[in-house]
């Protein structure tokens, strides 16, 4: 079986969208695994732009889409999806999208858990979308989450809110915030019951199907390996584990359906939300890779902090992740710099490390250790051949391979659907 599982390497929004829906071609099946609609992935197709969150990027090529179990779902937010983008025209509905009926809900309290935590943070806040990811993957492993399934068994629904609410309504006094009304809550579920529903399933029995009928099937992950709640910057992580590894459990297939596992990065660093960022940049450099890259947050509309790439990181993340290949996205950002620095490694108290450390003091400590590059004055964006980059640019992309220690496999030069510069098919296994 020929598959293939996506990857962010670096803090998130590095283009999965974009290479999910360039590859999403090429696919027969496109299935989230883990994460919600904290994630954002804009694609770019002519003059129409998707922004997705919940739905898989291969609904734009009119795939079957797949939300697997390892997902948090927010029904609301999934319904207006699902209504904004049919509003641009696309078709998607229970004959084309298929959501495990093992799926954990994230019901009206996760958010507001979530936004009264980070408040009560203060100055230490993780930056979270405040889309009540953590607490709703919380009430998973604490075994009181109410599932899609729940929906189709209403008479339980009741007591099942019982026990979320003694829960919830608890931490959320003493945090000072609003509490929830069960009636209120369960009129909520039971009228999102009929219309949630159709679109359950097994959809591990569907994922068993496709491997016997030969069906290629692309995994789509959310964030990144660096905001992995085992591999990442923790706590400042996400909830779930973005490994492509997670592709297996978050969706019922076994580890040898992952297929090649593709790793996207950026040219340069980004990150939302607060953490270490050993190579973020204050200066007019950042400020410039910000605004050509557009960088602003898809969900929140945060700007996100720029830096140099970071190829220490992304060599880690390469590492943990399993990538086989790297899709390195936004090289037309770069254009007109005349100096490129790539990180290789950190001088911590005296010593050069070649990883980033677990700890939060030792990262904190973490300085860049800087190769400098030569940079281009022409411009890359659009290129659709290695043919049309100057010689610069090539050098730049061979180094980062050798650095990381994956061959980049893809190269994107604009948000556009078909810049794309492909170099090995990653479903040729
Ligand atoms: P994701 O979360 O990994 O799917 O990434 P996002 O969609 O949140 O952020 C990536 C942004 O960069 C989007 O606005 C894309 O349209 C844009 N993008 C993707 N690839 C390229 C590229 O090669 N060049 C440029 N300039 N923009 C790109
Ligand atoms: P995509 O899929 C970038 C970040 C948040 C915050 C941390 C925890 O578009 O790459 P959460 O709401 O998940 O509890 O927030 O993780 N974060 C992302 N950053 N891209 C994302 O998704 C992200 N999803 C979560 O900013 O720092
Ligand atoms: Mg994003």
């Amino acid at each position: 079986m020929a598959n293939v599982a996506i990857i962010g390497a670096q803090w998130g929004d590095e283009g999965k969208g974009k290479v999910v829906d360039w590859l999403a071609s090429r696919a027969d099946i496109v299935v989230r695994f883990q994460g919600g609609h904290n994630a954002g992935h804009t694609l770019v197709v002519g003059n129409q732009t998707y922004k997705l969150s919940l739905l898989p990027s291969g609904v734009v090529r009119g795939k079957l889409g797949i939300i697997g179990n390892g997902v948090v779902l927010d029904p609301e937010a999934l319904l207006s999806e699902i209504s904004r983008v049919r509003g641009q025209g696309l078709d998607v509905g229970p004959h084309n999208l298929r959501i495990a009926e093992n799926v954990p809900l994230i019901l009206p309290l996760h958010p507001a858990i979530d936004k009264a935590r980070e408040e009560a943070r203060g100055e230490a806040k993780i930056g979270t979308t405040g889309r009540g990811i953590g607490p709703a993957y919380e009430d998973k492993v604490a075994r009181r989450a109410i599932r899609l399934c729940d929906l189709a068994e209403p008479e339980t629904l009741s007591a099942k809110l019982d026990e979320l609410l003694l829960h919830h309504n608890t931490l959320l006094k003493g945090l000072g915030a609003a509490t929830f009304e069960k009636q209120a809550l369960l009129d909520g579920l039971v009228a999102l019951a009929p219309k949630l529903l159709p679109y359950a399933e097994a959809v591990w029995e569907r994922l068993d199907g496709a491997r016997h009928a030969n069906k290629r099937v692309l995994f789509e992950g959310a964030q990144a390996v660096m905001l992995d709640v085992d591999h990442g910057t923790y706590p400042f992580v996400t909830s779930s584990n973005t490994v492509a590894g997670n592709a297996a459990a978050g969706s019922g297939i076994g580890p040898h359906g992952i297929g090649t596992v593709l790793g996207i990065a950026k040219a340069y660093t980004t990150r939302v939300g607060s953490g270490p960022f050993p190579t973020e940049l204050f200066d007019d450099v950042g400020k410039r890779l910000g605004e050509r890259g557009r960088e602003f947050g898809t969900v929140t509309g945060r700007p996100r902090r720029c830096g140099w790439f970071d190829a220490c990181l992304v060599r880690q993340a390469v590492k943990v992740g399993g990538v086989q290949g790297l899709a390195l996205t936004k090289l037309d950002v770069l254009d007109g710099l005349t100096e490129l620095k790539i990180c290789t490694g950190y001088d911590i108290d005296g010593e050069v490390v070649k990883r980033l450390p677990a700890a939060l003091g030792a990262q904190a400590k973490a300085k860049p250790i800087y190769e400098v590059l030569e940079g281009w004055s022409q411009s890359t964006m659009g290129a659709r051949s290695w043919a049309e980059l100057p010689a610069t640019a090539i050098k730049y992309v061979k180094r980062i391979e050798e650095l990381v220690e994956a061959p980049v496999t893809l190269l994107s030069t604009s948000p556009e659907r078909d810049d794309t510069i492909l170099v090995s098919d990653p479903f040729a296994g």
